[in-house]
């Protein structure tokens, strides 16, 4: 089929590569025309293990292009997907949604009766409704809208689009439904089952599994929080309470909180939907606020694991993105903690394998270092934010005789107590046993 698609950001270039793989024609159009230029001349815009062979590999095959020309990249499509960005409005919450309704303007102009607009941006319940709204006030006519959501974790993003757990369709048309079930039929032969909905039900299930989520993440931060008090271990809670089926053991890792461009800011929409019909969502409500107050409270973690107090105090900072295998720093646990360490006064060392770039322009005032044992070297304290294979395995023994100090936070559970401590550190975890053992 041809394909058009709206937005060459996350979601965008990882649909229209992947698309392009199934064997589909797929025309990429970006108004920035420095990422298309970059596009072109096979330069990704985003750090995403194996995007940049697969877009190599269908642009060479003549099936994946990539233009700032709207209309020509429509011309011909049997299905355009919008996948601009639709981050929270500044403010209060909302979804802005300026970029989709502009797509659709200018979309409005140019497309074809029959066409299908799909989209795959992360929209408010309601938002197809505006868009055939819109299509009708610029004349269009016989031009369907559908809902098809993305669930592409960063960092795993071609993985979980070639073998999705489910594929939703929120069509009011058949003409539409027929036209999705062709796009994904490659992924049938996995068995990857499609779920047909109503448009609005479509749009609300994103929501609904992000803010799931999100509930699932903040529950086990909480209990983590207990168990540092009763002295167990979380882990072993999140393993015993995830091999009942119902609960299932994914998604019960306790941390720093959760960062990223999804849960933040689809959470939110959420609440600003439900407030908007006066429907109550205390449950995504407190889970907003429990993230919120936990980044936060992280610095003060650190300080309390070096005696309370950091003023002077070097620490090594080992990973920076809001999670391993992505340069992506939104709403990262790593910002929150590094501004309050240095309002109390600590010196900042530095490491992230991809992040670095992303980083600097963030923070003033902290070293960057090449190495997680260059980060580690001469630190009072070092703190694992963001589990990036390459910190699972470091040597313990050499990085606590290359630190001034012998502290080790692993906000991400990555190492074992027992091993830390022969290594001759410090060890403080998330919710294993009492806070300050000692
Ligand atoms: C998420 C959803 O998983 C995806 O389906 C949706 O389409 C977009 O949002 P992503 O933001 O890429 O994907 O990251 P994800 O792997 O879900 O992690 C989000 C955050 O939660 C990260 O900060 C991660 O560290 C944190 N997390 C995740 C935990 O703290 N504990 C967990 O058990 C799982």
């Amino acid at each position: 089929m041809r394909i058009a698609m709206i937005g060459t950001g996350y979601v965008g270039l990882v649909s229209g590569a992947c698309f392009a793989d199934f064997g589909h024609q797929v025309t990429c159009v970006d108004k920035d025309t420095g990422k298309i230029d970059g596009l072109n001349g096979g330069v990704m815009p985003i750090w995403e293990p194996g995007l940049e062979a697969l877009v190599k590999a269908n642009a060479t095959r003549g099936r994946l292009t990539f233009t700032t020309d709207l209309p020509a990249a429509v011309e011909g499509a049997e299905a355009v997907f919008i996948a601009v960005g639709t981050p929270t409005r500044r403010g209060d919450g909302h979804a802005d949604l300026t970029f989709v309704f502009e797509a659709v303007r200018e979309l409005a102009k140019v497309i074809a009766p029959g066409t299908v607009v799909v989209t795959k941006s992360t929209v408010p319940v309601g938002t197809g409704d505006e868009i055939e709204n819109i299509l009708r006030q610029e004349g269009v006519t016989e031009v369907s809208v559908a809902s098809n959501p993305e669930f592409l974790r960063e960092g795993a993003a071609i993985a979980d689009f070639k073998h999705p757990d489910r594929i939703i369709v929120g069509a009011e048309e058949e003409h539409a439904r027929e036209a999705l079930r062709e796009i994904y039929r490659p992924l049938f032969l996995n068995r990857a089952p499609i779920l047909f909905t109503a448009r609005r039900t479509a749009e609300l299930i994103k929501y609904a599994a992000n803010a799931f989520l999100a509930v699932k993440i903040s529950f086990i931060n909480e209990i983590a929080d207990l168990c540092e008090a009763v002295d167990a271990d979380v882990q072993d809670v999140a393993r015993g309470i995830g091999l009942d089926n119902r609960i299932g053991p994914k998604f019960l890792h306790a941390g720093p909180g959760y960062g990223g461009s999804c849960f933040p800011k689809d959470t939110l929409a959420l609440l600003q939907t439900a407030e908007g019909v006066g429907v109550a969502q205390r449950i995504v409500k407190t889970t907003v606020e429990v993230n919120d107050d936990r980044k936060i409270a992280m610095a003060e973690r650190v300080a309390r694991a070096l005696g309370g107090e950091v003023k002077g105090k070097r620490i090594g900072v080992l990973g920076l993105a809001f999670k391993p295998n992505t340069d992506d720093m939104r709403e990262a646990p790593s910002i929150p903690l590094i501004k309050g360490l240095i309002e109390r006064g600590a010196e900042i060392s530095a490491f992230d394998p991809v992040a670095r770039l992303q980083a600097e322009a963030m923070f003033d005032g902290i070293e960057f270092a090449d190495s997680a044992e260059a980060a580690a070297a001469n630190a009072d304290a070092v703190v694992i934010v963001t589990e990036w294979d390459e910190f699972r395995a470091l040597d313990l023994g050499t990085l606590a005789r290359s630190m001034r100090g012998k502290t080790l936070v692993d906000l991400r559970n990555v190492y074992d107590r027992g091993d830390a401590e022969r290594a001759g550190l410090d060890y403080f975890g998330v919710g294993r046993g009492r806070l300050n053992p000692s």
